[in-house]
């Protein structure tokens, strides 16, 4: 199933969704090409936003062109609605990989680290900051390449070479340098931008996030400032990066690192070896933090389902080849999408059966393999959909998470999460093979408490969670299409 969009392209899967409106997938029909596609309703943003926020977006998406930032390939709009098209990146959220309280392997972290740099160097190199920087945000294509997605809160701090200060507190409260929660603040957008890849890599190297909030209130930040660092996170970490996260996550702005000199720092530079577990300094039973509470979940490579060692290979439109124009882009079947000269009429609401008309288009759906978005939060189970539904249910009753069906292929849960934030997600049922897959995906909240959650529910279904199978490796692609199914 999937909706047709434009001629010659369907809308085949939601791949995030935020107050904005959602992102959805676009395959083009005949070519294969897929383009990542964000709908916003400005009625839906005018409460916060409006129409000029998503004009800015727009403009700060046109100026970009940088390997660690997702490509722009242009726009159109239908009344309220504005589509942004962007470069599918099928290697999913920095944050799935990102095994709770335990991090990622430290050559892993580097490499995303070092990408994240050069990207925000790029953005900043242009006078613009990101604002929101979090794992969330930070996108991989097929080869695992970072690319920094969503200018939405994205902003111009320098411009014909002037710099300029910033009073606005936006982001997200555990990634915001301790500057913006000063009473009146002004203070510099580099280091705000700083500070939050500071706090991304301590998620990469830790597993967890260091404090709520860089503010006195919260203890763990009080801890961090006086160099207790023998607590969690930081005992996690080994005292290369630690020495760097300390010039990163330096309180004061003013002697905070700069990316030149954190691309001068010994660890960034340091060659380390891939599968090499960095040093921990932490002691302790299997290494692993004192408040690890995801534990007896195995997330070794053999121990995930088929589909999360999917190699994906859908093909990417052609960039705009001159000057950012995003209502004439140049090359390939992309104008289609953007309403240039190949699509051969207009927009018109036919054209566009977004809101609720489901049709089948045989072409859309050869191999499902090439659709899905790679994600660790998902897996197969055995069982019929309703039996399934069922025992999701009750397991989500025992742990205190609201479960919805929200429509019939697709269950809400919801819950606080240990920060006390509400955390929102959504469960997909997708038949495949003959089996069932479940989808899940965040729909509101922390990213890192969502795989949490995830991780457990998961544990709670280990008897019906299906094994992977070798006829569905990535080197014998399943030749069958995914459909949705209600639960
Ligand atoms: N989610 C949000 N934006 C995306 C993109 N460009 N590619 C894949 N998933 C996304």
């Amino acid at each position: 199933m999937a909706i047709a969009f434009v001629e010659g392209w369907d809308l085949v899967q939601t791949l995030g969704e935020g107050a904005y409106g959602e992102v959805r997938l676009a395959v083009n029909r005949a070519t294969k090409e897929a383009v990542a596609v964000k709908i916003i309703d400005v009625r839906r943003v005018a409460a916060t936003a409006g129409p000029e926020t998503v004009r800015k977006e727009i403009c700060i998406n046109s100026m970009l062109t940088h390997s660690n930032v997702v490509r722009f390939f242009g726009t159109r709009r239908d009344g309220d609605i504005h589509y942004i098209f962007l470069e599918y990146c099928s290697g999913g959220e920095l944050f799935d990989r990102i095994e709770p309280d335990v991090g990622m392997p430290e050559f892993d972290a580097q490499k995303f680290f070092r990408q994240l740099l050069a990207g925000v160097e790029y953005l900043h190199s242009l006078g613009i900051t990101h604002r929101d920087i979090k794992p969330e945000n930070l996108l991989l294509d097929e080869n695992d390449k970072l690319k920094i997605s969503d200018f939405g809160l994205a902003t111009v701090f320098r411009h014909n070479g002037r710099e300029r200060r910033l009073s606005r507190t936006c982001g997200t409260l555990p990634y915001v340098a301790p500057e913006l929660l000063q009473p009146d603040p002004t203070f510099r957008a580099a280091p705000v931008d700083v500070w939050a890849c500071g706090v991304v890599l301590t998620a990469m190297l830790a597993g967890e996030l260091p404090w709520d909030q860089p503010a006195m209130s919260c203890m763990e930040f009080v801890d961090w400032r006086q160099r207790r660092l023998h607590v969690t996170p930081w005992r996690k970490i080994d005292s290369l990066p630690l020495a760097l996260l300390r010039k990163v996550l330096e309180p004061d702005a003013e002697k905070r690192a700069t990316i030149p000199e954190i691309r001068q720092n010994s660890w960034f530079n340091h060659t380390l070896k891939r599968g090499v577990a960095g040093v921990r300094r932490e002691s302790g039973e299997s290494g692993l933090g004192s408040k690890r509470i995801c534990s007896g979940f195995d997330l070794s490579p053999g121990s995930l389902a088929s589909d999360e060692r999917v190699r994906y290979s859908v093909s990417q439109p052609e960039p705009r080849l001159t000057h950012p124009s995003p209502s004439q882009p140049t090359g390939s079947s992309i104008n289609a999408l953007l309403g240039g000269l190949s699509f051969s009429q207009p927009l018109h609401p036919d054209h566009m059966l977004l809101s609720s008309q489901l049709q089948s288009t045989p072409g859309s759906s050869q191999n499902p393999w090439l659709r899905l978005v790679k994600r660790m939060t998902r897996f197969f189970v055995r069982g019929a959909a309703e039996e399934v539904r069922s025992r999701l249910s009750e397991v989500c009753e025992g742990h205190g998470l609201s479960y919805r069906q929200t429509c019939p292929t697709q269950v809400t849960l919801s819950t606080l999460d240990r920060r006390n934030n509400k955390l929102i997600f959504k469960v997909t049922f997708l038949e495949m093979d003959g089996r069932l897959l479940l989808d899940f995906r965040l729909s509101k909240g922390d990213g890192l408490e969502f795989k949490r959650h995830f991780l457990k529910l998961k544990g709670h279904l280990y008897d019906i969670v299906s094994k992977p199978t070798p006829t569905s490796t990535p080197t014998s692609p399943t030749p069958t299409s995914p459909t949705l199914t209600s639960p």
